[in-house]
């Protein structure tokens, strides 16, 4: 007999109170597996042509001239520091709220990582502080994250970092889809209309996903050549690079690289999930709509982080400040936990991470906005699979949790 499968585009379907609702989850339908045993029944599994497919395809949808898939979001921050010739000596400029590999990836070159505080409105490295770090410090890089899927404010980060000859690379892991004006135009999150060189991680929660995965964009042709040895152990076999050549194996090492390639396996999951991009991000955008009617009596218990005038964020996340401190954040937390609502926590500012102390010499206390919104944020589930309903059992239970706690 053959079963009816759920239908996965249907956002009106019953609650189920038992169900786990995670913060964040993939989606996936028949015609991603079908492109992946396409490649799976086929000749190459990695190195073939599905890499350069999706690249271009990755490429075009941001209106980049270049991009380079890698194995992970990290392996692209790691490389994009790498050819911006961040070494040992140099200082490299992000955010506190933000994933550890933003600022891990400068530490791997030998540099040292380097924090400026955020603008509370946005949660984005603050581009006036930013100027003071600059004259302080000279950094190598300045790598601004779009936290939680808006644009950071990437022409005066630019205009900023040119005056101190600082390369700029937008962490754009949370912002695939997005958009920002300048001077009347629209810009896409990282088409490096404004920065050197820009990265996306395609982790399972993110917008799309290959599984593990990430890219680095570019409009500079030297970059994109040098990202590209990199990615493969500094080899190269450009005939006009070689020193010698011994034959048609032949191969040269010229610099230091890596092994951060990714499959074709996971480049055609890429590909076919690129196709739905604008409809995820259409749905993450009808969800926070949602929990923006619905929680807007709730204004002297919690403000949703939304997007400012001048942007078009892809809400990878949807982050609610809890009023009341990190003691009400927590019973909040725990109320949703108890009823299988699991929400996250974006982010633990970097600067209070152990390793940070110890090596960097970062203190609690260094970033004052950045630890005060650590101590507020709530990530609430956002996913483009989540139905209407899964949106009022969230926001239904933040109302009994803020009033039991308040
Ligand atoms: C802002 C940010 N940058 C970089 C990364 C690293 O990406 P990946 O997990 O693909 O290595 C993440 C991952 O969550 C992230 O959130």
């Amino acid at each position: 007999m053959e079963t009816k499968k759920p239908d996965r585009t249907s956002f009106d379907q019953p609650v189920n109170h038992s169900q786990i609702l995670p913060y964040g989850r993939q989606s996936l339908d028949e015609d991603d597996c079908e492109a992946v045993i396409r490649v799976l029944n086929g000749d190459w599994l990695t190195q073939g042509p599905m890499v350069e497919a999706f690249e271009q395809a990755l490429a075009e949808s941001c209106g980049a001239k270049h991009a380079v898939a890698v194995s992970s979001g990290t392996a692209a921050l790691h490389l994009a520091c790498l050819a911006a010739g961040v070494g040992p000596g140099d200082v490299g400029i992000t955010s506190p709220i933000t994933f550890v590999a933003s600022a891990n990836c400068v530490a791997y070159c030998g540099a040292t990582p380097g924090f400026v505080d955020i603008d509370p409105h946005t949660a984005c490295l603050d581009p006036a502080l930013l100027e003071t770090a600059c004259s302080l410090h000279a950094p190598k890089v300045v790598i601004p994250v779009d936290f939680a899927g808006q644009p950071a404010n990437l022409p005066a980060i630019q205009n900023v970092a040119q005056r101190h000859g600082a390369i700029i690379i937008e962490d754009a892991a949370h912002s695939l889809g997005a958009l920002y004006e300048h001077e009347g135009h629209w810009y896409q999150a990282g088409s490096c209309a404004h920065t050197d060189l820009a990265i996306f991680s395609f982790h399972p929660v993110k917008h799309i996903t290959t599984g593990e995965g990430g890219a680095i964009l570019t409009n500079s042709p030297e970059l994109h050549a040098k990202l590209l040895r990199l990615r493969s152990h500094g080899i190269t076999r450009e005939p006009g690079l070689l020193t010698r050549n011994d034959g048609p194996w032949y191969y040269e090492q010229q610099e230091l690289g890596y092994h951060y390639r990714i499959t074709d396996i996971q480049c055609a999951l890429g590909i076919s999930q690129l196709r739905k991009l604008g409809r995820f991000v259409e749905r993450r955008r009808a969800l926070v709509n949602r929990y923006r009617e619905q929680l807007t009596e709730l204004a002297n218990d919690l403000t949703l982080l939304l997007e400012q005038p001048g942007k078009r964020s892809s809400y990878h996340l949807l982050i609610a400040q809890i009023q009341g401190g990190a003691a009400r954040r927590r019973q909040v937390f725990d109320f949703l936990a108890a009823r299988n609502i699991r929400c996250q926590i974006h982010y633990i500012p970097v600067h209070l991470q152990p390793w940070y102390q110890q090596h960097v010499g970062t203190r609690d206390g260094n970033f004052p906005r950045a630890e005060a919104f650590y101590d507020g944020c709530l990530s609430l589930p956002l996913f483009p699979a989540m139905t209407d309903h899964d949106v009022d059992r969230v926001t239904h239970a933040l109302k009994a949790a803020l009033a039991y706690s308040g």
